[in-house]
């Protein structure tokens, strides 16, 4: 265990946001984070021990991600908690509403504003394999993209290259390439105007990844919906004159993937990054595809 909060919840001042994701794709959120709650005080939590999420089974993921955010909670007492991961947020987010006593906001891929931006009817998704293996993405687009073709591809590929870059280490434009080859290679390719970026940490590498599919002419994903949400929920208070909050980053484990991520957390305003030993437990540890 590290620091204490800097404020109960009670005390606080400024509004304190809890941004959850197994790695950095959380980090993808707080340039529309920072546009509408400028002055909210960041804890930024990776749960790199289990990281990646996006090959887990559903039960592993919930279990784990009720286990580490409920740790958290109790830890820091946030005003309100952002799972910012599409492949937690797609399957617990019912769980956490039940165990935890503030506000949960949940990302997941922007089906519906695509289906009402694309003029051809022909979405790509791109996501983690879980999420585009999720009921509850199916449920998305039968409710909102019914009369559209959504072509989906689950990489984990593009998750570490994300990772990597966050690391300053290369993002190799073949492996990129490589690994929208399901997209660009599919019989609708040439008619896909949209791109759903339906995993936190592809807006990291968005430049990479329209580079290898340079036709579609929108890339969304759902940062500033969530931050709208997230802004809704704090509700108004009174101005401060803090030009930011305070932003701490925390991961579940030490390790070099840790140390690595200093310059990119630097730059983002954390400047430090704590760990918080929560080590996986047996029914967390159950990976299941590729
Ligand atoms: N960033 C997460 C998401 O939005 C997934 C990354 C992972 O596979 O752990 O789905």
């Amino acid at each position: 265990m590290n620091a204490p909060p800097p404020h109960a919840a009670s005390r606080r001042r400024r509004p304190l946001l809890l941004i959850f994701d197994s790695g950095v794709g959380g980090l993808s959120l707080l340039p529309a984070l920072q546009a509408v709650l400028p002055d909210a005080d960041l804890v930024f939590a990776s749960d790199n021990a289990a990281y990646p999420y996006g090959t887990r089974d559903a039960d592993s993921v919930v279990a784990r991600t009720v286990n580490v955010v409920e740790t958290l909670v109790a830890q820091w007492q946030p005003s309100l908690v952002i799972i910012a991961c599409n492949t937690a947020s797609t399957v617990a987010l019912p769980a956490l509403r039940t165990s935890l006593g503030c506000p949960v906001v949940g990302v997941v891929p922007a089906i519906k504003p695509a289906a009402a931006a694309t003029h051809t009817g022909r979405i790509g998704l791109l996501a983690t394999p879980a999420t585009v293996a999720r009921p509850y993405t199916a449920e998305l687009i039968a409710t909102h993209a019914a009369h559209c073709e959504v072509v989906m591809v689950g990489s984990s590929t593009l998750v570490d290259l994300a990772e990597h870059c966050l690391r300053g280490r290369p993002v190799p434009p073949a492996a990129v390439h490589a690994a929208l080859a399901p997209l660009r290679e599919h019989p609708a390719a040439a008619r896909i105007d949209a791109v759903i970026l339906g995993c936190t940490h592809f807006p990291l590498i968005r430049d990479e990844l329209i580079a290898a599919f340079p036709g579609p002419r929108l890339w969304l994903d759902s940062a500033e919906a969530v931050a709208r949400r997230a802004s809704a929920l704090i509700g108004a208070r009174p101005q401060t004159d803090a030009a930011s909050g305070n932003r701490t980053a925390i991961f579940t484990q030490a390790g070099a993937d840790v140390t690595a991520l200093e310059s990119a957390l630097a730059v983002r305003g954390f400047t430090n990054a704590t760990v918080f030993d929560i080590p996986l437990a047996r029914r967390d540890s159950n990976p299941v595809t590729g």
